[in-house]
């Protein structure tokens, strides 16, 4: 049984979604999607027209969005002023824009508080909570009982993101996928608020050779030694 907090950490298309939901389910935990509350944010900013690269204006509407998001990994939703966005975040506009908006130093702050407000209340009632992002080891969670840093290379990353993506009905080749996520890692890693680091005591965990399974046995051993 897990008690606390478990930092799942890493670049796009190394699985973490769906490794930290299949995680928590297995110990009976919360799960938080921290990049589908920027995501979101991101969403509002772009359907209020305002410019991505006008940090007060982008800290403005962060500060008076209406957002919502489970913490239950067998039932994800992401609500903006009650409307169900989940799609529409995974969608191209945002995942473009998605990075700038993160970037925005208020827009961190605001968001680290309440994911550690989301932490704190969960750890409370479950016990414990798997929690993905790229700063989760280093910035939201710096206690967390375990931190691993998902890494893959970056074809498997780029042919999973694209896989993906089809699933779910967007069309997108593989060229422009793996356009896409080393543009996005580039972004996530240079920027000055809380890149996307691995904190010092987090695990190296590379998927590139691993299935989902293989990935959950090896986190789950690590628990297991922490028990
Ligand atoms: O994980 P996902 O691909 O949904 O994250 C979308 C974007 O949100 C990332 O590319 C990054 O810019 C931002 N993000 C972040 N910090 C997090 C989670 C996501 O900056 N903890």
């Amino acid at each position: 049984e897990l008690r606390g907090v478990i930092a799942l950490d890493g670049p796009s298309g190394t699985g973490k979604s769906t490794v930290a939901r299949r995680l928590a389910d297995a110990l009976g935990a919360g799960y938080l999607d921290t990049g589908a509350m920027y995501r979101a944010v991101t969403l509002a900013v772009l359907r209020s027209g305002v410019a991505t690269d006008d940090d007060e204006a982008v800290l403005s509407i962060a500060e008076n969005v209406d957002l919502k998001v489970s913490t239950d990994p067998n039932h994800q939703e992401t609500l903006l002023g009650g409307e169900n966005v989940g799609a529409e975040i995974r969608g191209q506009a945002v995942t473009l824009a998605v990075s700038a908006v993160s970037a925005v130093a208020g827009v961190r702050a605001l968001l680290v508080a309440r994911q550690m407000r989301i932490i704190a209340e969960v750890c409370e009632t479950r016990g414990g909570i798997v929690v993905e992002g790229r700063d989760i080891g280093t910035a939201v969670a710096p206690d967390a009982a375990l931190k691993v840093f998902l890494t893959a290379s970056a074809d498997a990353r780029a042919l999973r993101r694209s896989l993906q993506d089809n699933a779910s009905g967007r069309e997108v080749s593989i060229d422009d996928t793996r356009k896409d996520v080393d543009r996005r890692d580039r972004l996530d890693s240079g920027r000055t608020t809380s890149p996307m680091q691995p904190a010092d005591d987090a695990v190296w965990l590379d998927t590139t050779e691993l299935d989902l399974q293989g990935v959950l046995d090896e986190i789950l051993a690590l628990v297991a030694e922490r028990d």
